[in-house]
Protein backbone atom coordinates (compact mmCIF):
# COMPACT_ATOMS: atom_id res chain seq x y z
CA UNK A 1 0.00 0.00 0.00
CA UNK A 2 0.98 3.78 -0.65
CA UNK A 3 2.55 5.02 2.47
CA UNK A 4 1.30 8.47 2.51
CA UNK A 5 3.13 9.54 5.60
CA UNK A 6 6.71 8.85 4.26
CA UNK A 7 5.87 11.40 1.60
CA UNK A 8 4.33 13.73 3.76
CA UNK A 9 7.71 13.49 5.97
CA UNK A 10 10.03 13.78 3.21
CA UNK A 11 8.03 16.57 1.27
CA UNK A 12 8.10 18.56 4.45
CA UNK A 13 12.01 19.10 4.06
CA UNK A 14 11.43 20.62 0.90
CA UNK A 15 8.48 23.19 1.97
CA UNK A 16 10.19 23.48 5.62
CA UNK A 17 13.02 25.77 3.61
CA UNK A 18 10.98 27.42 1.84
CA UNK A 19 8.42 27.91 4.85
CA UNK A 20 10.94 28.77 7.46
CA UNK A 21 12.63 31.38 4.88
CA UNK A 22 8.66 32.80 4.44
CA UNK A 23 8.27 33.83 8.33
CA UNK A 24 11.86 35.10 8.29
CA UNK A 25 11.67 37.35 5.55
CA UNK A 26 8.10 38.13 7.42
CA UNK A 27 10.11 38.79 10.82
CA UNK A 28 12.29 41.41 9.29
CA UNK A 29 8.82 43.66 9.02
CA UNK A 30 9.54 43.74 13.11
CA UNK A 31 12.16 46.16 11.32
CA UNK A 32 9.99 48.12 9.08
CA UNK A 33 8.64 47.62 5.56
CA UNK A 34 11.44 48.75 3.55
CA UNK A 35 13.18 45.59 5.18
CA UNK A 36 10.87 43.44 4.66
CA UNK A 37 10.32 44.37 0.99
CA UNK A 38 13.94 43.97 0.58
CA UNK A 39 14.04 40.24 1.87
CA UNK A 40 10.72 39.30 -0.15
CA UNK A 41 13.25 40.50 -3.24
CA UNK A 42 15.64 38.75 -2.84
CA UNK A 43 13.09 35.54 -2.09
CA UNK A 44 11.01 36.03 -5.32
CA UNK A 45 14.46 35.98 -7.13
CA UNK A 46 14.15 32.28 -6.77
CA UNK A 47 10.53 31.56 -6.89
CA UNK A 48 9.65 34.11 -9.68
CA UNK A 49 10.67 31.90 -11.95
CA UNK A 50 7.84 29.78 -12.67
CA UNK A 51 9.17 26.62 -12.59
CA UNK A 52 10.73 26.74 -9.49
CA UNK A 53 7.07 28.22 -8.19
CA UNK A 54 5.75 25.62 -9.73
CA UNK A 55 7.65 23.13 -7.63
CA UNK A 56 6.49 24.98 -4.68
CA UNK A 57 2.85 24.97 -5.39
CA UNK A 58 2.93 21.04 -5.79
CA UNK A 59 5.27 20.31 -2.66
CA UNK A 60 1.98 22.62 -1.14
CA UNK A 61 -0.23 20.15 -2.85
CA UNK A 62 1.39 16.86 -1.62
CA UNK A 63 1.54 17.80 1.71
CA UNK A 64 -2.11 18.84 1.79
CA UNK A 65 -3.34 15.79 0.14
CA UNK A 66 -0.81 13.26 1.98
CA UNK A 67 -1.41 14.61 5.56
CA UNK A 68 -5.09 14.74 4.83
CA UNK A 69 -4.72 10.90 3.80
CA UNK A 70 -3.22 10.25 7.35
CA UNK A 71 -5.70 12.36 9.08
CA UNK A 72 -7.35 10.68 12.39
CA UNK A 73 -9.62 13.13 14.55
CA UNK A 74 -11.00 10.51 16.23
CA UNK A 75 -7.64 9.62 18.13
CA UNK A 76 -7.44 10.35 22.29
CA UNK A 77 -6.28 13.87 23.95
CA UNK A 78 -2.75 14.03 23.36
CA UNK A 79 0.62 15.22 20.80
CA UNK A 80 -1.34 13.08 18.10
CA UNK A 81 -4.41 15.14 18.58
CA UNK A 82 -2.76 18.27 19.30
CA UNK A 83 -0.85 17.25 15.54
CA UNK A 84 -3.78 15.98 13.71
CA UNK A 85 -6.01 19.35 14.74
CA UNK A 86 -3.17 21.76 13.78
CA UNK A 87 -2.04 20.35 10.09
CA UNK A 88 -6.00 20.80 9.21
CA UNK A 89 -5.94 24.01 10.07
CA UNK A 90 -2.69 24.33 8.19
CA UNK A 91 -4.38 22.66 5.30
CA UNK A 92 -7.35 25.48 5.31
CA UNK A 93 -4.94 28.16 5.96
CA UNK A 94 -2.13 26.77 3.18
CA UNK A 95 -4.99 26.86 0.32
CA UNK A 96 -6.64 30.11 1.32
CA UNK A 97 -4.09 32.06 1.82
CA UNK A 98 -2.15 30.68 -1.14
CA UNK A 99 -5.48 31.09 -3.33
CA UNK A 100 -6.00 34.77 -2.13
CA UNK A 101 -2.45 35.69 -3.11
CA UNK A 102 -3.11 34.21 -6.61
CA UNK A 103 -6.28 35.99 -7.15
CA UNK A 104 -4.76 39.58 -5.78
CA UNK A 105 -1.80 39.03 -7.78
CA UNK A 106 -3.54 37.62 -11.45
CA UNK A 107 -7.01 38.62 -11.20
CA UNK A 108 -6.84 41.61 -8.99
CA UNK A 109 -3.33 42.96 -9.89
CA UNK A 110 -3.12 44.10 -6.47
CA UNK A 111 1.17 43.36 -5.62
CA UNK A 112 1.28 40.92 -3.06
CA UNK A 113 3.46 42.92 -0.71
CA UNK A 114 3.62 43.94 3.12
CA UNK A 115 1.20 46.39 2.46
CA UNK A 116 -1.55 43.71 1.08
CA UNK A 117 -1.22 42.37 4.33
CA UNK A 118 -1.08 44.92 6.62
CA UNK A 119 -3.81 46.56 4.53
CA UNK A 120 -6.52 43.80 5.51
CA UNK A 121 -5.22 44.95 9.39
CA UNK A 122 -6.36 48.29 8.94
CA UNK A 123 -10.12 47.72 7.61
CA UNK A 124 -12.33 47.69 10.83
CA UNK A 125 -14.45 44.29 9.28
CA UNK A 126 -11.12 42.27 8.69
CA UNK A 127 -8.70 43.28 11.57
CA UNK A 128 -10.18 40.60 13.77
CA UNK A 129 -10.08 37.51 11.34
CA UNK A 130 -7.08 38.58 9.87
CA UNK A 131 -5.42 38.72 13.45
CA UNK A 132 -7.36 35.25 13.89
CA UNK A 133 -6.32 33.99 10.60
CA UNK A 134 -2.57 34.80 9.97
CA UNK A 135 -2.00 34.44 14.43
CA UNK A 136 -3.33 30.62 13.90
CA UNK A 137 -1.15 30.09 10.83
CA UNK A 138 1.92 30.93 11.95
CA UNK A 139 1.00 29.04 15.98
CA UNK A 140 -0.21 25.96 14.15
CA UNK A 141 2.56 25.63 12.27
CA UNK A 142 4.87 25.41 15.29
CA UNK A 143 2.48 23.41 17.03
CA UNK A 144 2.01 20.67 14.51
CA UNK A 145 5.92 20.62 14.55
CA UNK A 146 6.31 20.68 18.54
CA UNK A 147 3.94 17.82 18.59
CA UNK A 148 5.99 15.95 15.96
CA UNK A 149 8.86 16.34 17.87
CA UNK A 150 7.20 15.17 20.90
CA UNK A 151 5.96 11.78 19.21
CA UNK A 152 9.61 11.45 18.08
CA UNK A 153 11.12 11.99 21.09
CA UNK A 154 8.98 11.34 24.32
CA UNK A 155 11.29 11.60 26.62
CA UNK A 156 11.75 14.99 25.36
CA UNK A 157 12.89 18.11 28.69
CA UNK A 158 9.63 19.22 29.79
CA UNK A 159 11.70 22.71 30.07
CA UNK A 160 12.93 22.14 26.14
CA UNK A 161 9.32 21.69 25.25
CA UNK A 162 7.98 25.12 27.01
CA UNK A 163 10.88 26.62 25.73
CA UNK A 164 9.89 25.89 22.21
CA UNK A 165 6.35 26.61 23.27
CA UNK A 166 7.36 30.58 24.44
CA UNK A 167 9.61 31.18 20.99
CA UNK A 168 6.03 30.03 18.84
CA UNK A 169 4.29 32.31 20.85
CA UNK A 170 6.62 35.00 20.19
CA UNK A 171 7.36 34.86 16.53
CA UNK A 172 3.88 34.75 16.14
CA UNK A 173 3.07 37.86 18.35
CA UNK A 174 5.95 39.98 16.72
CA UNK A 175 4.34 38.98 13.08
CA UNK A 176 1.07 40.21 14.33
CA UNK A 177 2.38 43.38 15.72
CA UNK A 178 4.80 44.02 13.09
CA UNK A 179 1.48 43.73 10.26
CA UNK A 180 -1.04 45.39 12.22
CA UNK A 181 0.86 48.39 12.53
CA UNK A 182 1.32 48.09 16.43
CA UNK A 183 4.99 48.26 16.19
CA UNK A 184 4.84 51.82 13.97
CA UNK A 185 2.37 54.27 12.72
CA UNK A 186 1.40 52.12 8.61
CA UNK A 187 1.14 54.48 5.35
CA UNK A 188 -1.35 51.97 3.79
CA UNK A 189 -1.12 53.17 -0.05
CA UNK A 190 -4.48 54.45 -1.13
CA UNK A 191 -4.82 51.56 -3.59
CA UNK A 192 -4.29 48.91 -0.87
CA UNK A 193 -7.51 50.44 1.30
CA UNK A 194 -9.50 51.31 -1.82
CA UNK A 195 -9.13 47.09 -2.45
CA UNK A 196 -10.11 46.32 0.53
CA UNK A 197 -13.02 48.97 0.66
CA UNK A 198 -14.54 47.82 -2.56
CA UNK A 199 -14.55 43.79 -1.01
CA UNK A 200 -16.04 44.82 2.25
C1 LIG B 1 2.26 28.57 7.72
C2 LIG B 1 2.61 29.71 7.29
C3 LIG B 1 2.65 30.14 5.83
C4 LIG B 1 2.74 29.41 4.66
C5 LIG B 1 2.86 27.91 4.52
C6 LIG B 1 2.72 30.34 3.55
C7 LIG B 1 2.81 30.00 2.22
C8 LIG B 1 2.85 30.87 1.16
C9 LIG B 1 2.98 30.52 -0.23
C10 LIG B 1 3.14 29.09 -0.77
C11 LIG B 1 2.95 31.66 -0.96
C12 LIG B 1 2.99 31.79 -2.50
C13 LIG B 1 4.39 31.99 -3.01
C14 LIG B 1 4.34 32.17 -4.50
O1 LIG B 1 4.18 33.29 -4.96
O2 LIG B 1 4.44 31.17 -5.20
C15 LIG B 1 2.83 32.74 -0.03
C16 LIG B 1 2.83 34.08 -0.38
C17 LIG B 1 2.72 35.12 0.49
N1 LIG B 1 2.56 35.03 1.86
FE1 LIG B 1 2.56 33.33 2.94
N2 LIG B 1 2.61 31.61 4.04
C18 LIG B 1 2.55 31.53 5.42
C19 LIG B 1 2.42 32.56 6.31
C20 LIG B 1 2.33 33.89 5.95
C21 LIG B 1 2.17 34.98 6.88
C22 LIG B 1 2.09 34.82 8.40
C23 LIG B 1 2.14 36.13 6.14
C24 LIG B 1 2.00 37.56 6.59
C25 LIG B 1 1.71 37.97 7.79
C26 LIG B 1 2.27 35.76 4.74
C27 LIG B 1 2.29 36.64 3.69
C28 LIG B 1 2.49 36.31 2.36
C29 LIG B 1 2.63 37.27 1.28
C30 LIG B 1 2.65 38.79 1.40
C31 LIG B 1 2.79 36.52 0.10
C32 LIG B 1 3.02 37.05 -1.31
C33 LIG B 1 4.51 37.00 -1.58
C34 LIG B 1 4.88 37.47 -2.98
O3 LIG B 1 4.08 38.12 -3.64
O4 LIG B 1 6.01 37.19 -3.41
N3 LIG B 1 2.40 34.38 4.68
N4 LIG B 1 2.75 32.25 1.26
Amino acid sequence: MFNWEVLHRVNSALLGVFIAAHLGVHLLAVHSPEAHALGLAWMRRYYSDWRIEAVLIASLLIQIVSGWAELRLTVKPGWRLVRNLSGLYLAVFMLTHVGSVFHARHVDQVPTDFYWVAGAFTVDILRNYAMAFYGLGVFSLFAHMIAVAALAWPGMPWRLNLALWAVSASVTAAILLAFSGTLYALAIPETVRAYYEAYW
